[in-house]
């Protein structure tokens, strides 16, 4: 009877599993469920962890490990078999995800390829991120020790983030830093984290302007117009906003 229910269990949540990378990614559009469980590595990697995870619950020694060990050899994707997941966990692309030992992942978190739910050291016990319901971690972030990530938060991709994070928040930068709280800038000394400051940008900033009154002194003095019209060259970096060198 436990038996069963744990199967019918499993199922649902694979199900689920399944309904989350249909509904999250727009190339799941028109796909079968059998060709999602064949070609999703997300989906296979989570199907695995639930049977190792379900398997370590009850005690079984060795097989849980080996399985996820299996699967992070077809998925590229490594679950600790004690991690706890929630459902509807959608892992897109997947490749370099780690989730550890201690992680906590409630329902509906979506993460992108690269991220890891890691520990900061040697420590021993709770020593991996809890993430609450509805979080969006972007690719390649690291979230690095028992912190707490408030439910619907977003961390933006290549961010490392060591501290907990407020729910319904934007995090990111290294350290991860909240950028919008309740979709609302964060206002306030100290709290702009994007726009960090860069002295090699200025050094070159100030030199810039130094060369372009040179120019301007020559050109009066009757030598020849500079090559290169200023009117055309890209500021270093805006006060906000977009990076013109797509950094
Ligand atoms: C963070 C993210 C989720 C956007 O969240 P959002 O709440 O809509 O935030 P916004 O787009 O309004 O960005 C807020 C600020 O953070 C900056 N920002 C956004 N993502 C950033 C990142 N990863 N690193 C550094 N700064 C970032 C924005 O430029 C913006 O700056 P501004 O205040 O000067 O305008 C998104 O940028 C992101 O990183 N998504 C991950 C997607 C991903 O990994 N895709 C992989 C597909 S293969």
């Amino acid at each position: 009877m436990a038996r069963r229910s744990s199967l019918a269990r499993l199922a649902r949540e694979v199900r689920a599993d399944i309904g989350a990378a249909r509904e999250r990614d727009p190339s799941a559009l028109g796909v079968g469920s059998v060709e999602m469980v064949a070609g999703w590595p997300g989906i296979q990697a989570l199907l695995a962890h639930r049977v190792a995870h379900a398997l370590h619950v009850r005690g079984v020694p060795v097989l849980p490990r080996a399985i996820a060990y299996a699967a992070r050899a077809l998925t590229g994707i490594e679950i600790h078999h004690a991690a706890r997941i929630g459902e509807r966990l959608f892992i897109d692309h997947g490749a370099g995800v780690v989730i550890g030992e201690t992680a906590t992942i409630g329902d509906g978190v979506t993460l992108y390829q690269g991220v890891t739910l890691g520990g900061t050291g040697f420590e021993t016990g709770k020593r991996h991120p809890t993430v609450q319901d509805n979080v969006t971690i972007g690719s390649g972030a690291k979230l690095l020790g028992p912190i707490e990530i408030g439910h619907g938060a977003k961390i933006g991709a290549n961010s490392v983030v060591v501290r907990d994070v407020p729910p319904n928040s934007t995090v990111v930068g290294v350290p991860g830093h909240p950028v919008r709280i309740d979709g609302r800038r964060v206002e306030g000394p100290d709290t702009d984290w994007i726009h960090l400051p860069d002295p090699v940008a200025d050094a070159m900033r100030a030199l810039s302007a130094r060369v372009a009154e040179l120019e301007r002194m020559v050109t009066e003095l009757g030598g020849t117009p500079p090559a290169v019209d200023p009117e055309n060259v890209l500021p270093l970096r805006p006060v906000r906003g977009r990076n013109p060198a797509g950094g």
